[in-house]
């Protein structure tokens, strides 16, 4: 394996900030311009962008962002999943045009006939039989975890160290390096200690999950089907499987989040891969850029929501802590049923899956043959490296790999020549639009900030 000396790669952070700066006035003027911003941006974890300042956008169609200084990105980083479908594809445009224009009406409270289009396109896709709406997977996991503590009268959920399901408190515990369970490290100000409402187990270990589902207290147990917010870390061979027994056995939902994982193929991994969940989340991709999100119930877990419901002691229709305003609104069904119906198609995954496969043999190739110690995991249409080798076999592991220097490095150097990769890791994401030529700038781009580091 090839060594990487740390004083190089501080050098060419050095050279390639200068760059970025040199090159992105227009970008900086409009961070330096926004006094009335909490943190200069629209939305906090946009610092997270690299060079000081984040890239402003003037235009994006298909994977290509253009910026306010007028260069032009490929983009990979597709709104970590939220523009899966591209940036504004023409059927949702077309849609969410006709509804808010020739028909009008964004918000009523009143269901409109796309609703039940879209439940039936999301059974299609993902078994579940019974769906309702959100604006984000956030509140779909939100909702959809009081539901699981309702049915099973259990309190708390289980969670795999660093996983992410959104801004939901019960799921920021980590196991620390103590080995004990803990506060995720950053965690905001939570109103409770969250080890207190959670258990938590490491991806793959399905020992530590029977022991924490021992205690009997369990609702849920809340999972990615492959861990995607630390790295990629994919299931091992019968850990799923074990999952879905373990649940059963002791009386557990398994509630499984796709909405990165939607990026297996055009039922995420629920069908590739014959899961069996009680509670299905989604959110992101599938608005086509729109806010939209929903979780699907199981035939049973339904019927108990709403024995329960019908007994009085639980309220699902006004404040009783599941729903939003505006989820379920025209709008966002509109886009949901052009995103799904015509956007993200099974043609398309076939096509973005087929990219990721040769974006991932592209850097698994430059790896070796530079021996550079790092490792390249692919899930369907993304597709994502870590600086260590072998691959993370869990959340705990893939933390430890996380290097801040080779990240802004590798994120700066793409930047700089027109790649946008997603700004919390390295993942990259195709969509339809998505070229082979977009793949060999990439491979062409990496190999030369791969050559860089080791010069
Ligand atoms: C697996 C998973 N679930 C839920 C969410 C939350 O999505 P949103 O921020 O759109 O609410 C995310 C966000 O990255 C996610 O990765």
């Amino acid at each position: 394996m090839t060594g990487i000396d740390r004083s190089r790669v501080e050098a060419l952070v050095k050279r390639e900030r200068d760059r970025y700066h040199a090159d992105h006035p227009g970008s900086r003027r409009v961070h330096e311009q926004a006094g009335h911003l909490f943190g200069r941006v629209p939305m906090t974890w946009m610092s997270k962008w690299v060079g000081g300042f984040p890239l402003a956008y003037a235009t994006a169609h298909g994977n290509r962002v253009t910026d306010v200084d007028g260069h032009e990105y490929v983009d990979f980083a597709l709104g970590d999943t939220g523009a899966m479908a591209g940036h504004s594809p023409r059927a949702t445009v077309a849609a969410v045009q006709r509804r808010i224009g020739v028909d009008g009406g964004i918000t009523t409270m009143l269901p409109t006939e796309d609703a039940e289009w879209v439940g039936a396109e999301l059974t299609r896709r993902f078994g579940l039989p019974r769906w309702s709406f959100t604006l984000s997977a956030t509140d779909a996991n939100r909702w959809a975890v009081r539901l699981a503590r309702l049915v099973t009268g259990k309190p708390k959920l289980l969670v795999f160290s660093y996983c992410y399901h959104g801004s939901v408190d019960e799921t920021f515990v980590v196991i620390g390096p103590d080995g004990l369970p803990a506060s995720r490290p950053g965690n905001v100000a939570p109103a409770v200690d969250p080890t207190t409402t959670t258990r938590v187990a490491e991806w793959n270990d399905l020992a530590a999950v029977e022991r924490e589902l021992a205690h009997g207290d369990v609702a849920a147990i809340l999972a990615e089907p492959a861990l995607t917010n630390i790295g990629i870390v994919l299931p091992e061979p019968g850990f799923l499987d074990g999952l879905r027994e373990l649940a059963t056995r002791y009386g557990t939902l398994l509630m499984i989040d796709e909405t990165h994982t939607f990026s297996a193929g055009p039922g995420g991994m629920t069908a590739r891969d014959g899961l069996r969940p009680d509670v299905f989340v989604i959110g992101k991709a599938i608005g086509g850029g729109i806010p939209s999100g929903a979780y699907g119930l199981t035939e049973e877990v339904a019927d108990r929501v709403h024995r329960i419901t019908a007994a009085g002691s639980a309220d699902i229709v006004d404040v009783g802590g599941v729903g939003g305003t505006l989820a379920g609104n025209a709008l966002s069904l509109a886009a949901m049923r052009a995103t799904l119906g015509e956007v993200l198609t099974d043609g398309a995954f076939a096509h973005m899956i087929s990219l990721a496969g040769a974006y991932t043999e592209d850097v698994r190739r430059v790896l070796d043959e530079t021996g550079v110690p790092w490792s390249i995991t692919q899930l369907g249409a993304r597709a994502e490296y870590r600086f260590t080798r072998p691959a993370p076999r869990s959340g705990g592991e893939s933390a430890a790999a996380a290097d801040d220097l080779l990240d802004e490095y590798m994120h700066l150097f793409t930047l700089n020549r027109g790649i946008l990769m997603t700004p919390f890791h390295n993942m990259a994401l195709m969509c339809p639009d998505t070229s082979p030529a977009d793949i060999s700038y990439h491979t062409e781009t990496f190999t030369q900030a791969v050559t860089d580091l080791l010069a």
